[in-house]
């Protein structure tokens, strides 16, 4: 193997063990860790790499880490700031998602990708699950959708955003349900269609947490696409549980399902390998992101095209922008 990848964390709260374990891994170094609450950074440190330099500025880290990638696990509204600084300095980006949060952003983050000497993957780790791949192959073999809808019903209550100290704001996360926890599924369901819609109908509410969260916890959506193929979106987070998401398909005559990882074509079930099933982080994360990380450092490595592109993840960004924007008309 060619030598291992310099690798550092800014953010280091939930999703970063899933990085930290991805990175080891995939074989590469972890070398230094960022967080504004340096005491998460440490702890990180004494887990993962006794050896890692600590940082609580995320500029100090990006100049004197030393660090060739840098994985960008820190609320919403830094993603954009964060990972246009680091490609300019030509490092490596692994950016979670959403990978920004305003469409001058996502603009100026594509152009810097195609000038910058550093690759970058946005996290869309649920498109490499066996049940994802399955399902794009088969829409693809079927000629593609005619019509779509998908349905993603989870819970969250009141501390999940009031202990966050970011979440369920405008100003800091962005958005609320299509944001952040639908923008999986929609991806999904738009790489499907592999365009943007003509048109976008979309109402939001906040149904379960008024006065607790400003942002929406419930969006449905009705998407247009070329040929008059309609895709219909529904999503909250006002729901008694995760429950499995729901993604059908229609492709002339086949009706396609996937419910939670399993998929059903015209009424039966396709077979599946099984996923490898991991402990670390919530179900509903999926097993994606080690394959993600693995995959990001062989592209480099190889010389190929990054796995899950900034122009392909903006689609969904755009998507649930312009629903917000629908919202409010
Ligand atoms: N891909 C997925 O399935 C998935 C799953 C969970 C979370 N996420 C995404 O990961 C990101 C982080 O989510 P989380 O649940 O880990 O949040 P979190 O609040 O647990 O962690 C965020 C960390 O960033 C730190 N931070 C905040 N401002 C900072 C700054 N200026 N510099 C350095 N560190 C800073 C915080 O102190 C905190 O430790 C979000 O974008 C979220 O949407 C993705």
């Amino acid at each position: 193997m060619t030598k291992p990848f310099s690798c550092g964390i800014i953010g280091c709260g939930s999703v970063s063990v899933m990085h930290c374990q991805g990175i080891l891994q995939a074989g590469e170094h972890l070398d230094a860790f960022c967080d504004i609450k340096p005491e998460k950074a440490d702890a990180h440190r004494q887990k993962y790499a006794p050896h890692a330099k600590v940082f609580s500025d995320w500029r100090d880290f990006l100049a004197n880490s030393g660090c060739d990638a840098i994985h960008i696990c820190t609320p919403h509204y830094l993603h954009a700031e964060m990972a246009i600084e680091a490609l300019k300095m030509g490092k490596h980006v692994f950016l979670e998602k959403p990978m920004c949060t305003t469409p001058e952003d996502l603009d100026k983050l594509i152009a810097v990708s195609e000038v910058s000497q550093g690759q970058i993957a946005v996290c869309f780790q649920n498109r490499f699950l066996a049940c994802n791949q399955v399902l794009y192959r088969m829409v693809k073999e079927f000629g593609g959708p005619t019509h779509a809808r998908g349905v993603v019903t989870w819970k969250r209550e009141a501390p999940y955003y009031t202990e966050s100290g970011w979440r369920g704001k405008w100003e800091t996360e962005c958005g609320g349900v299509m944001i952040n926890q639908a923008i999986h599924t929609l991806d999904l369901l738009l790489g499907l269609f592999g365009e943007m819609p003509e048109t976008i109908d979309a109402t939001t509410a906040n149904h379960h947490l008024r006065g607790v969260i400003e942002v929406e916890d419930t969006c449905e959506a009705r998407m247009v696409f070329s040929g008059a193929r309609t895709a219909l979106f529904y999503a909250t987070t006002a729901y008694g549980e995760d429950a499995p998401n729901l993604l059908e398909v229609k492709c002339g005559e086949h009706r396609i399902l996937l419910y939670g990882d399993q998929l059903f074509c015209d009424g039966k079930l396709v077979s599946i390998e099984e996923e490898e099933v991991t402990s670390l982080g919530k179900k509903c994360w999926g097993n994606g992101h080690f394959r993600l990380i693995g995959m990001f450092y062989d592209s480099i490595r190889e010389g190929k095209p990054t796995p899950v592109s900034p122009a392909s993840a903006s689609l969904a960004v755009r998507v649930l922008l312009e629903c917000y924007q629908s919202s409010n008309k």
